[in-house]
């Protein structure tokens, strides 16, 4: 039988009695440890070995760990300082028992939760006790310390070993290990003989200008086998995911919109007909800058209309607020809450110019609330914003839309719920449910524009708009169930990398 050299090698040196570790293998064979593992899994498809995998744990202490094998653990110092001053037959103070212990710093914390959790004694009020029964001395996770250092891990009792690497005295690290092992059929083709058959694995431009292309044997890929697995820098799923709504959105005929992410409450509230005190609007939920505090080109006659509509209200029957307005309060920088800021900037003209029906927008941006951190909300989120101005729009327009919308990312179990705005009528959230949970999450709101809003504007033709979250789409679409999972500190590193892309 012929076979390419590595293949041949690394027959020759396996086992038939016992698997043997590829590594060794390919240190006796003289061969790289990929091209050993690359002809194993070959010969495996021969049928000619047998490729296992199994998962070997190294231990190993860290600095803090390999100190109190040295020395002893903090809540052993504590406890024989304790049983020193007596509190094996009473309390006494804690203060004293520590300052004897010869602790400080971060061991006095360390040594407390310890000896607390293993029952040495308790400790109330300033003062502790020592259960005279406990047996300090024969610390199981001392034990296991020292069994680590020794390299006896097997001696040592598991609950401790988790114990060990919880306080972070122990790294527990996993290797993968392949090993390969000759079968019957490998046995039968070594003793009927090998040769090696000379390859080629890349064709050349000698080759091709020789002819010898012709005659010669190519080596033949494996792409079925494991290659090693190399993590590479990728897009965030968060950033591909707003690549692919914007593509959508531009598939579906709309234009980007663009602005500040912080901006004057004029445009983020007062255009939205929210009145001046309304809740929203206060820090609770907003963030406000400091400096600079206010900006001073808003449009004079925009500013007038909007006054006038939360003052008297819109038309001859309209009614305003009666509640104070002043401009200084819209002149007023905040963190936009929401990036429907921008859709007023760009309906009043103020952005690209008037605009004439049909027209659609969107943006898929950051906005900033001041909410309490869940594994649903963030204080900054991504937020799909989009509006759509034509004459005679309704309800069905807007859930065709969000039909549309969604079913590009598999969700097609939209659900609509009636809801208040101050600034659309009528209005709906959406929601979608969570495919792990089953749960139903809230993903957007909507409405159609108020004339409140859109006479100040100038605007004569209806809107309908939204603002969507981005995180929550995502979550429908992956299934994880933490916002934080894919934002900041506390990120799921192993979902984000190996998130496929859905499409
Ligand atoms: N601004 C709303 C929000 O942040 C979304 C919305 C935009 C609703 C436009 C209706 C119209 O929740």
């Amino acid at each position: 039988m012929k076979l390419p050299q590595a293949q041949v090698a690394v027959l020759q040196t396996a086992d038939a009695d016992e698997p043997r570790r590829i590594d060794e293998v390919a240190d006796e064979a003289d061969l790289k440890p990929e091209a050993a593992t690359r002809a194993a899994f070959e010969l495996e498809a021969d049928g000619l070995v047998a490729v296992t995998e199994a998962t070997l744990e190294h231990y190993e202490l860290t600095a803090e760990g390999r100190q109190y094998v040295y020395e002893s653990l903090p809540e052993q110092d504590l406890y024989e300082a304790a049983v020193d001053a007596g509190a094996d037959e009473g309390a006494v103070s804690m203060g004293q028992v520590i300052g004897a212990s010869g602790l400080d710093g971060p061991a006095v914390d360390i040594a407390l939760a310890n000896y607390n959790r293993k029952g040495y004694g308790a400790i109330d009020s300033g003062e502790i006790t020592a259960d005279p029964d406990a047996d300090a001395g024969g610390d199981s996770e001392m034990f296991a310390l020292e069994a680590v250092a020794d390299g006896r891990v097997e001696d040592a009792d598991d609950d401790a070993i988790s114990q060990l690497e919880r306080r972070g005295l122990l790294a527990v690290s996993e290797e993968t290990v392949r090993s390969v092992q000759l079968t019957d059929d490998g046995v039968t083709a070594l003793m009927g003989g090998v040769e090696t058959a000379e390859t080629v694995d890349r064709l050349t431009p000698e080759l091709l200008t020789s002819g010898e292309w012709e005659d010669v044997e190519f080596t033949e890929y494996n792409v079925a086998a494991d290659a090693e697995d190399v993590p590479h820098g990728k897009e965030h799923i968060l950033r591909q995911t707003a690549n692919r709504v914007k593509d959508t959105l531009v598939g579906m005929g709309f234009q980007e919109m663009e602005g500040p992410h912080v901006d004057a409450q004029f445009w983020i509230n007062d255009c939205l007909f929210m009145p001046q005190d309304h809740p929203a609007r206060t820090h609770w939920d907003q963030f406000a800058l400091s400096a600079p505090d206010e900006i001073d080109d808003l449009p004079e006659d925009l500013v007038e209309r909007v006054r006038s509509a939360h003052l008297e209200g819109v038309g001859p029957d309209g009614e305003g607020y009666h509640s104070p307005w002043a401009e200084d309060v819209a002149r007023g920088l905040d963190l936009r809450g929401h990036t429907t800021s921008l859709s007023m900037r760009y309906l009043s003209g103020h952005e690209i110019g008037e605009l004439e029906p049909p027209e659609r927008f969107f943006s898929v941006e950051k906005v900033y609330r001041n909410d309490t951190l869940d594994p649903t909300h963030l204080l900054e989120f991504f937020q799909i914003e989009g509006w759509v101005m034509a004459e005679d729009l309704s309800v069905r327009d807007l859930m065709g839309t969000f039909t549309e919308f969604y079913e590009q990312f598999g969700i097609t179990d939209l659900e609509f719920k009636p809801h208040y705005n101050p600034y659309t009528e009528p209005s709906f959230e959406l929601f979608g449910t969570h495919p792990e949970t089953g749960e139903v999450v809230e993903v957007g709101n909507s409405g159609i524009f108020r004339e409140e809003v859109l006479s100040p504007l100038g605007v004569d033709c209806d809107v309908m708009a939204w603002g969507l979250s981005l995180e929550r789409l995502l979550m429908l679409m992956y299934g994880f169930e933490d916002i934080r999972d894919v934002h900041g500190t506390l990120c799921d590193l192993d979902l984000l990398r190996t998130t496929e892309v859905l499409h």
